[in-house]
């Protein structure tokens, strides 16, 4: 994908990014919730940086900064991603939905609402990331998903309350709905 190839650019010629502009800054423009947003960055900015402190979409949450909680996710060009492990440069291009774009005219996405009826958070700070990686585990599976499945498909989101299982519940719940949904847009 192309902001993994960006990465490895970056990676591969550290400081390249802040050279095309001279000023210690780089250029990024992406589209957020749908919309076209643009800055002149730190090369250095984390995803989750530029969405919290730069656009204020403070529904992203970090919960480690070290790729392990899962708290961070949103999706890139429709992929989950955990947004703290990616630097904001890199998806210069891209197409990045987060937590806030998720619900459609003012009515929650079939995820969210599974949440809300299965009882699938308490504190809520690992919601975020957990809806936005089981609504891609569910994009991903095609609807085909177990108790099993699902727990290995969350593996990378950690919850400390609630003991994963009502979250289990309610993407089973979703994977249904949005598969009828699916149905009958076909
Ligand atoms: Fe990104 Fe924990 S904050 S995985
Ligand atoms: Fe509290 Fe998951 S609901 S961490």
């Amino acid at each position: 994908m192309f902001f993994r190839k960006k990465a490895a650019e970056t990676a591969a010629a550290p400081g390249a990014a802040s050279a095309q502009t001279g000023g210690g800054t780089v250029h990024v423009a992406m589209t957020v919730n749908g919309k076209p947003v643009a800055a002149e960055i730190d090369p250095r900015m984390l995803l989750v940086q530029f969405l919290r402190d730069h656009l204020r979409l403070t529904g992203t949450h970090v919960g480690c900064d070290t790729s392990q909680c899962g708290a961070c996710v949103v999706h890139v060009e429709g992929r989950a991603a955990k947004s703290c492990t990616l630097l904001a440069a890199t998806c210069d291009g891209a197409r990045i939905t987060t937590i806030e774009g998720l619900a459609t005219d003012g009515k929650l996405h079939p995820m969210q609402e599974a949440f809300r009826q299965h009882h699938g958070l308490q504190c809520g700070f690992c919601t975020p990331g957990m809806i936005m990686a089981a609504v891609d585990l569910v994009q991903r599976s095609g609807g085909k998903l177990d108790d099993h499945a699902i727990r290995e498909g969350l593996e990378g989101n950690l919850c400390r309350c609630t003991g994963y299982h009502n979250i289990v519940a309610a993407v089973k719940a979703a994977a249904a709905n949005m598969g009828s949904m699916r149905q009958a847009a076909e």
